[in-house]
């Protein structure tokens, strides 16, 4: 499926936002920044649009997309109904890192994005010049994130070409993102938000967002790894969660536990894998990079922000891939705040490998 994907700088954004938005008006599939990570969009209604952005990424068909709106009443246009709480939600959180899984309404958009579910994901970005191409296309646009299925997402333009260069047809360049990991995903059901995918948005943030109205439920994680089906059958899952996703190349584990005790033990699992002849990075933070020796230790980020953790995270993960990296030993972090979604994609990298010391 070779193509020309056209590249716009971020220093003629809006020529590249025009231009992009009349590539999406014509049924094209354009990459775009938004606060979280990069989208591969394309216009929802559209079954023939969709399926190349299946086909760019490698995507299974029974993973759901997201449909992005540049207004919160434009997802009326695709969603059944909204009730109190959804509406709380999008109130205290749109513009921003925040998905909710919602009724669909039934031939809105093409059943590919919603994988045949009678529910459809909808969000509203933050970042300013997605929203403006979401406005000037006029079309709902369906966006997973514009990454090769399996690989990180994609947090710059430069991440996008080297997993979509000649896919695509356009990759507009914001810059690096914001949060750097992706939106929340969450399904309200009765008087529970259940948390679908841990995200940009925490799970203090939501439940004081909605205060006595509902109670903030567990995490599909929770069931997930362990293959309890009883609690995953009565839990809403969100299709995604069951892949492998955001590896790299080579092999990770996450070593956790208490911070003193963390820079022994992730230096011995390192010396162990040198010793086996593998090219090992260390992906750490800020406060142990100067204690540890390998062929790469990296710099995620000072302990106390796992903010800077969370927006570098992908990136490391690529560059560990670009020096040919075998083997990766990443610390763990907090859990608290935006550390729980950091967590998550650590561990989902590691393939459950983990280290507990
Ligand atoms: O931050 C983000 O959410 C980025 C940017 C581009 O907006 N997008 C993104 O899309 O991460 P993607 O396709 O990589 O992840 C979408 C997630 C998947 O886990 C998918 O299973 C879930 O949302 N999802 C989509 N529709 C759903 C539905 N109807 N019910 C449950 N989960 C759904
Ligand atoms: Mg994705």
């Amino acid at each position: 499926m070779a193509q020309h994907t056209t590249y716009w700088p971020a220093e003629r954004m809006r020529t590249g936002i025009q231009e992009a938005a009349a590539a999406l008006a014509a049924g094209g599939v354009v990459a775009f920044p938004t606060e979280t990570v990069y989208g591969l969009g394309g216009d929802a209604r559209s079954t023939e649009t969709v399926k190349r952005i299946f086909a760019a990424k490698g995507r299974p068909s029974d993973n759901p997309l997201i449909v992005h709106f540049a207004r919160a009443e434009d997802v009326e246009s695709v969603a059944a109904r909204v009730n109190e709480i959804e509406r709380k939600l999008m109130e205290a959180f749109w513009p921003g890192p925040l998905t909710l899984v919602l009724p669909a309404k039934e031939g809105a958009v093409s059943p590919l994005v919603t994988a045949g579910l009678d529910t459809v994901a909808v969000r509203v970005p933050e970042h300013e010049a997605a929203r403006e191409l979401i406005g000037l296309s006029g079309c709902p646009i369906a966006a997973p994130s514009a990454n090769r299925s399996g690989r990180p997402s994609p947090t710059r333009a430069s991440h996008v070409l080297e997993d979509l260069d000649g896919r695509i047809d356009g990759v507009l360049d914001g810059g690096e993102t914001g949060v750097g990991l992706e939106s929340t995903v969450v399904r309200v059901i009765g008087r529970e938000v259940h948390v679908l995918r841990p995200g940009g948005v925490t799970r203090e943030q939501l439940q004081a967002a909605v205060g006595s109205l509902a109670e903030v439920a567990g995490t599909p994680e929770a069931e997930g790894a362990s293959g309890a089906n009883a609690a995953a059958d009565e839990a809403p899952r969100s299709p995604g969660v069951k892949y492998a996703h955001y590896a790299p190349q080579g092999e990770m584990v996450l070593a956790t536990g208490p911070e003193e005790r963390l820079p022994a033990a992730v230096q011995r699992l390192a010396d162990e894998a040198s010793a086996r002849g593998r090219k090992v990075a260390i992906i750490c933070c800020t406060e142990h990079v100067a204690s540890y020796k390998a062929d790469a230790v990296l710099d995620c980020g000072s302990r106390d922000e796992p903010e800077q953790a969370a927006r570098a995270l992908y990136a490391l993960l690529r560059e560990c891939d670009a020096r040919g990296v075998d083997y990766i030993v990443a610390e763990g972090y907090p859990e608290e705040g935006i550390g729980a979604a950091l967590m998550n994609r650590l561990r989902k990298a590691a393939g459950g490998r983990e280290s507990r010391v």
